[in-house]
């Protein structure tokens, strides 16, 4: 299996943090934020990824990188978004790095405390389709947000005013290879975006998705309230670790 970070995007609700570098430079405690997915994904035993990112600072995730030796990797792949699109047009750059196999994306601002191996081994049993981690949260308003009967979800709602759960769809998302026939067949949302969410109710509606609820904490850090609770969500286990 093969992953995708996805750390393009204006980071707009993050200004002026974000005037002059990308959100996913910033620092969460003691790293900058994109390390974090990129161990997450690195603990889970995938390592052929791919970062995608966009806008003026695209050079300095280079820099930051390199070839991932920092994380035990002795190549990374990176692509360049052109303007803004969405997670799903993001996404789609990475369809020739994929090359038919299954990936799993994270979005870049997405930390999580513990371990996703079991969630991915749970999707190389499952006979592709989609597999995608929840999570309990007490402003599901805020994400995706999926309406659960029994055990399938039977569609997903993005950022409810009336949440049908209080879940929320994490940005940690497996795929197989017709993801990117998907979101080929996307429109753009309201907010002028192809959304993940779309192509995961394609999924839902062609009985291909399938999830897991994930332990221990996880945090977006794409606002500043989120920001500052990852920072201090990353020095507790810190600490705890001491
Ligand atoms: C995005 C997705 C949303 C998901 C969230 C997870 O939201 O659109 O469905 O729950 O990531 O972090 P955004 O960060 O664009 O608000």
């Amino acid at each position: 299996m093969k992953g995708v970070v996805l750390a393009g995007g204006l980071g707009s609700r993050l200004h002026p943090l974000t005037k002059v570098t990308n959100k996913h430079l910033l620092p969460i405690y003691n790293k900058p934020m994109i390390y974090y997915p990129i161990e997450t994904l690195v603990e889970a035993g995938i390592r052929d990824i791919m970062i995608v990112t966009g806008g003026k600072n695209a050079g300095d995730f280079l820099r930051l990188l390199g070839n991932g030796k920092e994380f035990g990797l002795a190549h990374l792949n990176y692509t360049y978004q052109e303007g803004e699109g969405g997670i799903a047009a993001a996404l789609s750059l990475a369809e020739f790095f994929a090359d038919g196999q299954p990936i799993c994306v994270i979005l870049g601002d997405n930390i999580i405390e513990g371990s996703i191996r079991r969630y991915v081994e749970n999707f190389k049993k499952q006979g592709g389709g989609a597999r995608i981690l929840l999570k309990e949260v007490d402003d599901p308003g805020r994400f995706g947000v999926p309406a659960i009967q029994g055990d399938r979800i039977i569609r997903i709602d993005e950022k409810p005013k009336l949440p049908a759960s209080r879940y929320a769809v994490t940005g940690i998302y497996m795929y197989d290879e017709e993801v990117f026939g998907f979101i080929q067949d996307l429109k753009p949302s309201d907010r002028g975006e192809l959304e993940i969410t779309d192509v995961n109710n394609a999924y839902i509606e062609r009985g291909r998705m399938q999830y897991d609820v994930l332990e221990g904490w996880w945090t977006d850090a794409g606002t500043f309230e989120s920001l500052l609770r990852a920072s201090n969500l990353v020095s507790q286990n810190a600490q705890r670790s001491d």
